[in-house]
C-alpha cells in the first residue's frame, strides 16, 4: 500500500509552536474549524487538540513559496524550523488488513432556502452552535448572535435539516441531531437560564441509554417542544428577528414565533471521499451512500472486501457510543486475521478450467473484486483468498470454463429442470439472490403473509450468478414467467455485480422479442431481505401475468428458444468475444 503523507513545510521536531510566525504572516484567512466564524493565517495550528501540536503552512493561501515573494515567517523564525521545499512523501507499506474509519461530512442547508440560512446571518447550523458555545470557539464561550454580537434571549432549533426527507435525497435518520439539540438545551438552560428555548420536531429519538431521561431534563429546564417542521421564516430587517411559521401537529393550528435566532440541526452525509475509497477497495453503497457491510447482522463490521473493515460514520450514522464499539470490534476483527496464520475461506468461490479457457478476459471484466488476473493471451486464474463467490463470471463465461463451487452450471440447470419437470404452465418461476430476494421470501413467510402458492425460487448468491442459458432453459422447460430478482440496484452484497444481471436480463429481452416471445415473460425485480410485503405483492401480480400467458405461447416459447446446434453456438460466441 503507498501512503501520501503531506508536506506541512513545518518541521514539527523543531517548532515550538512560539506563535512568531503567526504574528507576521499577512494572509487572513477564514478558520475552517471555527466554522468561519473567526480567522486563521495561512501559518496556522489547525485545531487546539493537533498532534503535533506545531504549525503546518497552507501552501495554497500562502503567498508562495518564493521566500522573496512573502517568506515573512521564515525570517522571524528562530529555530528555522520553515521549509518551503517542503515536498509529500510517498510511504510504502505491506498491510494485511485495513480498518476504513473517514468519518462524515454535515448536510449543507443551502438549497432549503424556506430557512434563510444564506439570507439571515441569525440563522445558524448546530455545528455554527457548538463553536459558538464552545469555550474554546470564537467568542471563547459567550453565546452570541452573530448580527450584533449581543445575546440573544429566544432560540429555536428545526430538526431533521437533510434527514429524513427523500425530497432532497436524503431519507434516512441522521441518528445523532435529536440529542444534539437535546444537549444544546440544556447547555444553553445551564449556562443563561433566562433564555427561552423553542425545538421544532418531527420526531424526537431518545432511544439510547439515559437518553429519555436527557429528554425529560431538557423538557423540566423549560424547553418547549412542538411538533412540526416550520414551513417558512422571515426576518424584521430593523430588529434582525426572525418570524417562524409552523403547523403545529399536536394542536392542528397554524403559529408564528418570534425568535432572536435559529439554529438548524443539519444531518450527516457520507464524506465526499467515499467514492475514491470505495473505488480503492472494491467496496460498495448503500442506497443512503454509505458503505455498505457484509451482512447486516452477521458481519456488521466487515467490508464485502475480504481484510477490510468498517468503524464509525462511514459505514451509516451513529453515534460515539456505536462507533466507539464498531471500532472495537473493527480492531478486533482485523487483529483476529492478523494473528490468524491461515486463513479458511468460503468455499463457493469459482474455478477455472484452463484447457477450456478460450483467454477471452469476460470474467476478469465482470469481476467486481477484481480477482480474476487475466493477460491477453493467456488463460484466467482466480486467486481464490480475494473471491467473493458472487458467481458473476462463471455466468459470463460463453465457454463452460468456469465453475462455482457449489453452484455450478449443471447443479442450477438440473433445479430449474426438476422444478419445472411437471405441469410448469401452472408454475412462476423464480431465481432469487441469496441475501436479499430470497431472505425477502423468507421474510413473508415468517411473517405469515399471504401470496400465492404457485412459485417456485431457485437460490443462487447473486442475481448476477443468473445466466441467460438458465432463464432460456426456464423457457425452454415451459414456464409462463421467469422472474431473476435481487438486491436493490445499489446493495448488492457483491459490490455491483448485479450490474450484470441488470444488461444481462436486458440482453435478454431482445432476444426474446426476436424470438417471438412476449419479453414480459421475463420479469426482473429488486425485492430486499426486509421487504417481505413486496415479495408477497410481486408473487400477487406474477400470478396474474401467468394466468394470462397462453398455453401456444408457452408452446412457441419452448420450440423458438431451442438451443442451437453446437457449432453455430459456438461460433456466436466467439463473434460475441470478438466484438
Ligand atoms: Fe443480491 Fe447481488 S447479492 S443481487
Amino acid at each position: 500500500m503507498k501512503i501520501r503523507k503531506k508536506a506541512r513545510y513545518v518541521d514539527p521536531d523543531l517548532c515550538n509552536a512560539c506563535e512568531e510566525c503567526v504574528k507576521v504572516c499577512p494572509v487572513v484567512k477564514p478558520d475552517e474549524y471555527q466554522m468561519g466564524l473567526s480567522s486563521r493565517k495561512a501559518i496556522y495550528i489547525p485545531f487546539p487538540q493537533a498532534v503535533p501540536c506545531s504549525y503546518i503552512l497552507n501552501m495554497d493561501d500562502c503567498l508562495g513559496n518564493n521566500p522573496i515573494a512573502c517568506g515573512k515567517c521564515a525570517e522571524v523564525c528562530d529555530k528555522q524550523a520553515i521549509n518551503y521545499d517542503d515536498e509529500d512523501e510517498i510511504i510504502t507499506r505491506e498491510i494485511g488488513s485495513i480498518i476504513v474509519a473517514i468519518g462524515l461530512d454535515v448536510y449543507d442547508p443551502t438549497e432549503m432556502d424556506e430557512y434563510g440560512y444564506t439570507r439571515f446571518e441569525n440563522v445558524i447550523t448546530s455545528m455554527e452552535f457548538e463553536r459558538l458555545i464552545c469555550a474554546g470557539g470564537p467568542t471563547a464561550g459567550h453565546f452570541v448572535r452573530p448580527s450584533d454580537q449581543q445575546r440573544p434571549k429566544r432560540i429555536g432549533f428545526i430538526q431533521c435539516v437533510g434527514s429524513r426527507n427523500p425530497k432532497i435525497g436524503r431519507p434516512y435518520c441522521s441518528n445523532i441531531c435529536c440529542m444534539n439539540t437535546i444537549k444544546d438545551t440544556l447547555l444553553l438552560a445551564d449556562h443563561y437560564p433566562d433564555m427561552e428555548n423553542v425545538v421544532f420536531y418531527q420526531d424526537i429519538r431518545s432511544f439510547g441509554k439515559s437518553f429519555e431521561d436527557m429528554f425529560q431534563r431538557s423538557r423540566e429546564a423549560g424547553t418547549r417542544y412542538i411538533r412540526g417542521l416550520p414551513g417558512d421564516v422571515r426576518e424584521d430587517p430593523n430588529t434582525r428577528n426572525l418570524t417562524v411559521t409552523v403547523e403545529n401537529t399536536t394542536k392542528g393550528k397554524l403559529e408564528h414565533h418570534e425568535l432572536d435566532m435559529l439554529v438548524l440541526s443539519v444531518g450527516v452525509v457520507p464524506p465526499k471521499d467515499l467514492a475514491k475509497i470505495s473505488g480503492m477497495l472494491t467496496l460498495s453503497k448503500t442506497s443512503d451512500g454509505f458503505f455498505m457491510e457484509s451482512h447486516p447482522k452477521l458481519k456488521p463490521v466487515d467490508a464485502p472486501t475480504r481484510g477490510v473493515y468498517f468503524a464509525g460514520f462511514c459505514e451509516s450514522p451513529k453515534d460515539i457510543k456505536d462507533s466507539v464499539c464498531q471500532a472495537g470490534a473493527a480492531s478486533s476483527r482485523s487483529g483476529a486475521l492478523l494473528n490468524a496464520g491461515q486463513i479458511q475461506i468460503e468455499a463457493i468461490t469459482s474455478r477455472i478450467d484452463e484447457t477450456a479457457c478460450k483467454k477471452c478476459g469476460l470474467c476478469a471484466a465482470v469481476c467486481p473484486y477484481g480477482a480474476i488476473v487475466w493477460k491477453k493471451g493467456e488463460a484466467a486464474v482466480v486467486i481464490e483468498a480475494a473471491c467473493a463467490g458472487c458467481g458473476a463470471c462463471g455466468a459470463t463465461c460463453l465457454f463452460g470454463a468456469i465453475t462455482m463451487r457449489h453452484f455450478t452450471d449443471d447443479q442450477l440447470m438440473a433445479q430449474v429442470r426438476a422444478t419445472l419437470g411437471e405441469n410448469p404452465q401452472d408454475k412462476v418461476f423464480c431465481f432469487a439472490c441469496n441475501w436479499c430476494s430470497y431472505a425477502g421470501g423468507d421474510m413473508a413467510g415468517i411473517s405469515r403473509m399471504k401470496y400465492p402458492t404457485t412459485n417456485r425460487v431457485v437460490r443462487t448468491m447473486c442475481s448476477a450468478r443468473v445466466s441467460e442459458e438458465m432463464v432460456l432453459e426456464a423457457f425452454r422447460c415451459g414456464a409462463p414467467i421467469v422472474l431473476v430478482s435481487g438486491c436493490h440496484y445499489a446493495d448488492c452484497h457483491y459490490i455491483n455485480a448485479n450490474r450484470q444481471t441488470v444488461k444481462r436480463v436486458q440482453n435478454l429481452w431482445n432476444k426474446l422479442e426476436k424470438a417471438g416471445v412476449r419479453p414480459e415473460r421475463l420479469q426482473l425485480e429488486w425485492i430486499s431481505a426486509a421487504e417481505g410485503q413486496k415479495f408477497a405483492k410481486v408473487m400477487y401480480q406474477l400470478e396474474e401475468m401467468r394466468q394470462a400467458v397462453t398455453m401456444e405461447e408457452i408452446e412457441h416459447a419452448r420450440q423458438a428458444l431451442k438451443p442451437k446446434p453446437k457449432k453455430a453456438a459456438k461460433k456466436k460466441a466467439e463473434a460475441a468475444v470478438a466484438s
